[in-house]
This record gives C-alpha cells, sequence and structure tokens, in this order.
C-alpha cells in the first residue's frame, strides 16, 4: 500500500471481519478488493524498456564529466547522469509548484522496483524498498530472529567492512561467529565448505567485495549452505549494475543494495530481495502501512461500523499485509527524489546491459593488472576477478599517495593502507594513463 492509498481508503474501505482480515481474509466490498488489486504488486515479467538509441561505451557525454577531473571513483559514489538529473528535475519541479504542473510526478515506485527486479532476475514481489544496504541487512537479521544465543553465523571480512560490527554485536549477545579471513585476496570455497556445518543459521558476505572486487562463486556459497540447510544474505551493491546479477540462478535468499553506486541513483533508497519461498520464514519486528494490503477504519464519523462481537479492546481498524516481500518490510514513504533518479537510471542499465558494462570495465582493470605491479605496486584484487574494482596494498598509502593525485586532478579511493580504483561507463584508457602517470614508481 502506498500514502495515496491510505488517504483514499480511510474509513472508505471495509474488510470481512476483524479476525479474517488479520489473517489476510478476503474483502468484503468490492470497492476494496479492486484497490487492493490495484495495490498488489505486478507479477511476471517486466515490460521491456523504452525503446532508446543504442548507447555505446564509453559514454561520456551522458554525465557532466568536468575535462580536468579524472574521476575512477565510481564505486564509492557514481555520478549522478543528465538524464537522471533532468528526471530530477522534473520531479523537483513538479513538488515545488504543487498546482499539478508538471502533472504527475514522472514516476511510479511499483515500475522502479520492476525495473531493479529485472536487473537481478527476480519478480517484483520479491523486492522491498528499503533505505539503505546495510539497513536491508540488519533487516533480515532481525526478521530471522538474530541475535539467538548458540545460533551459527558465518561471515567474511571480505564483507562490507562496516557490516563487521554488526556480526561483532551478534557474537557479543551470543551468537557463534565464524570469521572466514581472505587468502591471496580471496575467500577460498573450500573454506566455506569447511566453517558450514548442519545447524548453521547464515552464511552473510558481499557477492563483490567493495574491499578488493574479489566476487564470491554465489550459486556454489548457496549450494553448499542449503546443504546444511543454512540460508545466504549477499550484499549486492557492487555487483547490480556492473556485474551480472541473477538471483534465480544463484538461488542467493536475501541480497540488498543502495542505489548510490552502479545503480546510478543516490544515498536514502535501497532494495531488499527476499526469495519468494523464503518469506514465510521471516518474522518482521515491525509493520507500517507500507505494507498492508487492505485498511479500514472504524472510529470516524461515517466509517464502516465495527463488528459488533470484537469488543472495545480491538484496535478500531481492520488491515492485511501484503503478501510479498514489500508486505515483509514495507514501512512508510521512501525517497521519492531517489525513484526519480532510479527511474532513468535503471532504464539506462537496460539500454547499455550489463554485459556491455562488465566488458567495458574489464578493458580498463586489465591495463590496471597489467601496469600497476609492473611500477611497484602490489595488487590485492585476484587477477580473474571480473568486477570493476582494482585495489592494491601500500602502507600509508593515503598519505603517499593524496598529494600527487589531488595535483593531477585524479579520484580514486584511498584508504590508510590500500588504494582502490573503480570504472565505469564513462570512464576511458585515457583515464586510466592519467592515474598511472600520476602514480609515483615505488
Ligand atoms: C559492500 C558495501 N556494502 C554496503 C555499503 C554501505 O551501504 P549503505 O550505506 O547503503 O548501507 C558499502 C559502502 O561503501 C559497501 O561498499
Amino acid at each position: 500500500m502506498k500514502r495515496r492509498d491510505v488517504l483514499r481508503w480511510a474509513g472508505s474501505a471495509s474488510v470481512a471481519g476483524g479476525a479474517a482480515a488479520a489473517a489476510g481474509g478476503a474483502f468484503a466490498s468490492s470497492a476494496a478488493s479492486a484497490a487492493a488489486s490495484a495495490a498488489a504488486p505486478a507479477q511476471g515479467p517486466m515490460p521491456a524498456p523504452p525503446a532508446t538509441a543504442a548507447v555505446t561505451l564509453p559514454d561520456r557525454a551522458s554525465f557532466h564529466y568536468p575535462a580536468d577531473v579524472c574521476y575512477l571513483d565510481a564505486g564509492t559514489m557514481h555520478p549522478i547522469s543528465r538524464g537522471a538529473q533532468a528526471a530530477l528535475d522534473a520531479y523537483v519541479s513538479y513538488r515545488t509548484v504543487g498546482q499539478g504542473r508538471p502533472p504527475s510526478m514522472g514516476f511510479d515506485d511499483d515500475e522502479v522496483r520492476g525495473k531493479f527486479a529485472r536487473l537481478i532476475n527476480a519478480q517484483p514481489s520479491e523486492i522491498a524498498y528499503v533505505q539503505s544496504t546495510t539497513a536491508g541487512e540488519n533487516l533480515i537479521l532481525q526478521a530471522l530472529g538474530l541475535p539467538e544465543r548458540g545460533a551459527h553465523v558465518v561471515v567474511d571480512t571480505l564483507h562490507f567492512f562496516g557490516s563487521l560490527p554488526t556480526y561483532g554485536e551478534l557474537a557479543r549477545q551470543g551468537v557463534d561467529v565464524t570469521w572466514l579471513r581472505p587468502r591471496d585476496g580471496r575467500i577460498p570455497i573450500e573454506d566455506i565448505e569447511r566453517a558450514v556445518r548442519k545447524g548453521t543459521r547464515l552464511v552473510a558476505l558481499s557477492q563483490v567485495s567493495t574491499i578488493n572486487g574479489f566476487e564470491h562463486d554465489l550459486r556454489r556459497v548457496c549450494e553448499i549452505a542449503h546443504a546444511k540447510g543454512a540460508l545466504v544474505y549477499a550484499d549486492i551493491v557492487h555487483a547490480a549494475g556492473c556485474v551480472p546479477v541473477d538471483v534465480r540462478a544463484t538461488g542467493v535468499d536475501f541480497a540488498s543494495c543502495a542505489s548510490y553506486k552502479w545503480l546510478m541513483g543516490d544515498f536514502g533508497l535501497g532494495f531488499l530481495y527476499v526469495r519468494k519461498d523464503r518469506q514465510a520464514l521471516l518474522r518482521p519486528r515491525q509493520l507500517g502501512y507500507y505494507a498492508l494490503s487492505a485498511f479500514a477504519m472504524h472510529s470516524l464519523p461515517f466509517d464502516p461500523p465495527e463488528p459488533p462481537a470484537r469488543g472495545k479492546a480491538a484496535p478500531p481498524v481492520d488491515y492485511a499485509r501484503r503478501d510479498d516481500a514489500q508486505g515483509l518490510f514495507g514501512i512508510g514513504t521512501y525517497a521519492h527524489t531517489g525513484l526519480a533518479l532510479l527511474n532513468h537510471s535503471l532504464d539506462y542499465l537496460h539500454r547499455v546491459g550489463v554485459a556491455a558494462i562488465q566488458s567495458h570495465a574489464l578493458t580498463l582493470t586489465a591495463r590496471l593488472k597489467e601496469e600497476l605491479p609492473r611500477r611497484g605496486y602490489a595488487l590485492f584484487t585476484p587477477p580473474e576477478s571480473r568486477s570493476p574494482l582494482v585495489t592494491c596494498v601500500l602502507q600509508d598509502a593515503r598519505k603517499k599517495l593524496s598529494a600527487p593525485l589531488n595535483e593531477a586532478r585524479v579520484r580514486i579511493t584511498l584508504s590508510a593502507n590500500r588504494f582502490r580504483v573503480s570504472v565505469s561507463v564513462f570512464n576511458t584508457l585515457d583515464d586510466i594513463d592519467q592515474l598511472l602517470a600520476a602514480l609515483p614508481r615505488l
């Protein structure tokens, strides 16, 4: 259900009996059931994106790319494209004027959900909007009843570093956490095989590591976990939009991502995938009106009367949860500015195609993987990696590289003892050469 549905429905739709409604029972009024089906998520394959001219890579024209900057940091925060900015401007004018000019927001949240679902080969009913990647991960943990004393969870340290304290906290609260550490920049599949045991509740990882672009064989991880009865959560923020994500083929149970990286959106809006046949396993701790498929009040003037048998202590409202991911995790309104951007950028991603985006990135990362070691830099990205991220370990990287890179106006991710280059649709081999020229030889 959306805000407009509740506003429209408040006091005007009724459901058949409190208990039946609370259990997801049938609607009594035809108006209500029509509205319910309008609110239900679209099923089946999503329509193809609008036919527009093909995009060839590198595509600098779609971005405001200042001539004097070399931006190799899309993995931290992807630039917003010109088209997405225009979509955002149109939405802001809709909100600014407040008189319906332009007459519509220009997008629909179910449509945007469908575009994302198609990107990862999910059904729209398997996707909920969330505030961020981390919010999605925490919602899953909570809905699985974690922390629970003695429950066994496996996590690796190439997972998002910001999530490691989450598992540290679970450990403090009695969860038995197995921490897998990288070897040669990889989490070997044998280590996962050894760590997962009968009774393991969850394996939590990033499909593509933010640290160095290492990519798990997610299908194999899921096979191993499922064979022992464990579930798998994957952070896909460095996968969705830049490497193929196929939740159906991998069998992953839960996945979450924000939109400010490879989805070319902004902060404050992300997606949580919940595999259809795992939805019944989850016990969400919250219920907000965006999770509802039915809603009817019985306390205001002209409201339909309460069924008399219920008694005064019963809530003067009937409601039912949606039977989908949004029904589990929908709470309240979410970032419309983010939806405006995504409505455009998901079309863009479909138009260019993730395979083409990955192939373009591989041309650029191949040069980095060849040249960086020649200049004395130690690659921390496995050479076979097919992600757009290339990381080197270097003691005092930030101290050593800030000045030369600033001077050359080259932007990468600089950490205390590492640096990471990330390449996207607008980058060229010239950008790579500009970076290489700016890096001091070791
Ligand atoms: C792998 C990974 N997961 C999660 C995040 C943070 O995501 P959010 O801010 O959406 O929770 C990042 C941010 O860099 C990341 O690289």
